[in-house]
Order: C-alpha cells, then sequence, then structure tokens
C-alpha cells in the first residue's frame, strides 16, 4: 500500500539545521562525534530526508572500529555509520510514489547517523500501517536491516520450508529475533540460544519453540537433546566460538547460514582494573579467532550433503530487485501482523557511544535506535 499525499502528516516543517555522527578515524567510543553540517544539493534520482530516529546495528561498531571491510570499500574515512533510518520525505525529483512529508523508511550503505540525508529513491519504503495506523518512527527505522539481513539467510540462502527446525544462535538480539519471527511464519521448528538467562523470555515471546540458555547449559550438547537428527538449518554470527559446532549440528541434508564473527571482538563492560572498557578491538583475539575459524571441505560437504552458505548485506544493495522483494515481504508481514515490531530502546543521537557500548556488552535484546 503506497503511502500517497492523503496519508501524509499534516504538521510539518523542515529541520532548522543538520546533524551528524562523523568517525575520523577508526577507533572506541570516544571516536564519535556529533557535527552540525550544511547538506549538499540533493543528487537528482535521490530522496532527501529528515530522519526522526536511526537503527543502530553491530555492524555500526565493527564499522567504528575500522574492521567493516565494506565501509572501506565504499567511504573510508571520515565515516558516518548508519544502514537506516525512519522519516519524512523533505524533498525529491517530481510526481513519485511518495509526495513531500510522508513517513518513510530508507535504507542507505553507510552515513545513516545523521539528520539529513539523501537516498537513491530505489532505497525508499513506505512505513506500514497496523491496525490503521502507521507504525512509530523509532520502530520503523529498526525494521529494515534486521528483517532484509534475517529474509535473506532464511529466503534468499536457507530456502526453509514449513516443518523445518532452525537453530538460531544470538537469537534474542536484533538480526536474531527477526529469524525467529520470519522462521514462525514460515511455519519452522526455532531452537533458540541465547548467552544469558533474562534473554530466555524474549526469545520465547519471539516465537522461539526451544531455547537454549548457553550461560548455564553446554548450547550442542542439549541442541542434541532437542533435534538428535540435527537441524535443518543453523544460523551463526558468532564466528569461531561456534561455528565448527553448528555444522556439526546440522542433519543432513543441512544448511549453515554464517552471516557475522561477532566473537572475534570483545564483549563492552570492565577491564581487569575496573574501569570501562574503551571499543577498541584486541589484535591478539582477532588473530587467534581468526586461526579458530574453520575453513570448510567442500569434498566432506559433498558427501555429507551439508552446505556452508555466507553473505553480507553491504554487498547487495545494486540488487534492487532483491531488495525490494524483502522489503515488500517484511512489510506486508507487518501490516498483516504476522511478523512483530522487535523491542525498540531508544538514545539520543549525542548518545550514540552510549548505545554503542550497550550493543557491544552482549545484554541488549531487540533493536536499538538513536532518535532525532
Ligand atoms: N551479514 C550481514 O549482512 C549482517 C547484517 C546485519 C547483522 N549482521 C551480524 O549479525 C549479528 C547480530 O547483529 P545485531 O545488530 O542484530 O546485534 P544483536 O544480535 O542485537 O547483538 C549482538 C549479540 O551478539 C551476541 N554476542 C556474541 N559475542 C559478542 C561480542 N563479542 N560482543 C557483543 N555481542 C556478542 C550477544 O548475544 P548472545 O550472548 O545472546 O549470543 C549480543 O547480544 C552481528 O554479528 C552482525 O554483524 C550481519
Amino acid at each position: 500500500m503506497p503511502v500517497t499525499a492523503d496519508r501524509a502528516p499534516l504538521i510539518y516543517a523542515p529541520p532548522m539545521s543538520a546533524r551528524r555522527i562523523v568517525v575520523d578515524r577508526p577507533g572506541g567510543y570516544d571516536r564519535l562525534r556529533l557535527e552540525r553540517f550544511e547538506p549538499a544539493p540533493r543528487p537528482r534520482g535521490h530522496v532527501r530526508l529528515e530522519a526522526r530516529a536511526i537503527g543502530v546495528n553491530y555492524a555500526d561498531c565493527v564499522a567504528r572500529m575500522g574492521l567493516y571491510e565494506s565501509a572501506k570499500k565504499y567511504v573510508g574515512w571520515p565515516l558516518t555509520p548508519g544502514f537506516e533510518l525512519a522519516g519524512h520525505v523533505l524533498d525529491l525529483d517530481g510526481p513519485w510514489k511518495m509526495a513531500r512529508g510522508a513517513p518513510v523508511i530508507a535504507i542507505t550503505r553507510f552515513g545513516g547517523y545523521t539528520s539529513v540525508l539523501d537516498v537513491p529513491e530505489h532505497q525508499v519504503f513506505r512505513v506500514p500501517y497496523v491496525r490503521g495506523r502507521p507504525i512509530a518512527l523509532r520502530e520503523a527505522a529498526g525494521l529494515p536491516v534486521v528483517y532484509a539481513t534475517a529474509w535473506y539467510a532464511l529466503h534468499g540462502l536457507a530456502a526453509i520450508r514449513a516443518g523445518q527446525h532452525l537453530l538460531v544462535h544470538s537469537a534474542a538480539g536484533g538480526v536474531g529475533g527477526a529469524i525467529l519471527q520470519l522462521a514462525k511464519q514460515a511455519g519452522c521448528e526455532t531452537t533458540a540460544v541465547v548467552g544469558r538467562t533474562d534473554k530466555v523470555e524474549v526469545a520465547r515471546a519471539l516465537g522461539a519453540t526451544h531455547v537454549i540458555d548457553k550461560s548455564r547449559e553446554a548450547l550442542f550438547a542439549r541442541a542434541r537433546t532437542i533435534a538428535p537428527r540435527g537441524f535443518d538449518v543453523v544460523l551463526d554470527a558468532n564466528g569461531a566460538e561456534t561455528l565448527k559446532g553448528s555444522y556439526e549440528a546440522l542433519r543432513s541434508p543441512g544448511r549453515l547460514v554464517v552471516y557475522g564473527f561477532h566473537t572475534m571482538l570483545p564483549r563492552a563492560g570492565k577491564t581487569l582494573l575496573g574501569r570501562p572498557t574503551r571499543g577498541t578491538p584486541s589484535w591478539r583475539r582477532l588473530a587467534t579467532s581468526w586461526l579458530e575459524t574453520p575453513r570448510f571441505d567442500p569434498l566432506r560437504m559433498t558427501g555429507e550433503n551439508k552446505s556452508v552458505m555466507a553473505f553480507n548485506l553491504s554487498y547487495l544493495f545494486e540488487e534492487t530487485s532483491l531488495l525490494e522483494e524483502a522489503m515488500s515481504a517484511i512489510l506486508d508481514g507487518i501490516e498483516r501482523e504476522e511478523l512483530s515490531i522487535l523491542p525498540t530502546r531508544g538514545f539520543a543521537l549525542d548518545d550514540v557511544a552510549e548505545a554503542h557500548r550497550a550493543l557491544e556488552s552482549g545484554t541488549t535484546t531487540g533493536k536499538l535506535v538513536l532518535e532525532v
């Protein structure tokens, strides 16, 4: 259902000045700097948006640390992180599917931590309506990345079918929660893995059939009791810590989808001296994890009928039809109330360092957003 002028807010004022978060060079939380700026002229084919809320993703933290390959490839330094936002249309070329002032969601390959942004038209989407009302912009801002990642993993790669059993790591987080929801929508059974006891109920509420609290029980031993023949699909963004076990946990045939390596990085918390960590990577940990990351053998994989698939959404922005298909499935699912909005926690734009620290602590659930 397109958002048209008659559905746009009646009271609407353009922003007084633009603000954005800039990271001049790689590092910890202290590198996140707020600056005012004068937006450059809007390129043709782009929609100018005024952001009201911006999704925070773990990838933003990795980009801040200077470890995100596609940030180096497409932007370099200085970098404004951010892949997604929700706000209003400020300006556009001419008659289009959305009018000035319409509430919209946008995805962007970096640059999203800003109050004003120009985005190519094909990266702008309607805000879904639930029971006749648009969802709140703070909730809309957190939808695209986690749901598009989950959608591509499940439908683009793993080709899940009703009745299949999925093992989902970090299941109470952003992408993990979206995977649980899409799996439930598709009629799959899920075993959710969480790292803290307080996340167990969150994973259940998001639709998990079984939950393993790996802070209390041996993850793969318990997984074997739940699915003695193994899982049809395992979704893993941990990296070295669990990848080998995830592969072993597959049944034959089975698919392992790899979409992140967050155990390569330290969790935010306190140092041995009781000081807060600064958000910088440990080169020793990175090197050890890299060495410990399993290398999969196609000869063995063929014989066992197991596949290993991997992807990164930030390299898929040119795949416009894929993006369109994913976003329309997600927005339709939200509007039909088959998919729910993840629990969302807001931070002020200038509290971005706190948002990164929280996400890197591994204690958060659902989605974090910056409110402009
Ligand atoms: N490939 C792609 O295109 C793509 C797109 C989006 C996100 N991702 C990846 O998906 C993963 C989840 O992203 P998200 O933004 O939704 O974050 P999130 O899942 O909301 O938060 C991260 C979770 O990862 C777990 N974790 C394990 N080791 C960690 C560490 N060293 N530091 C912090 N957390 C750690 C924690 O959960 P538990 O302790 O409960 O496991 C934590 O809550 C990330 O690895 C991200 O890079 C990939």
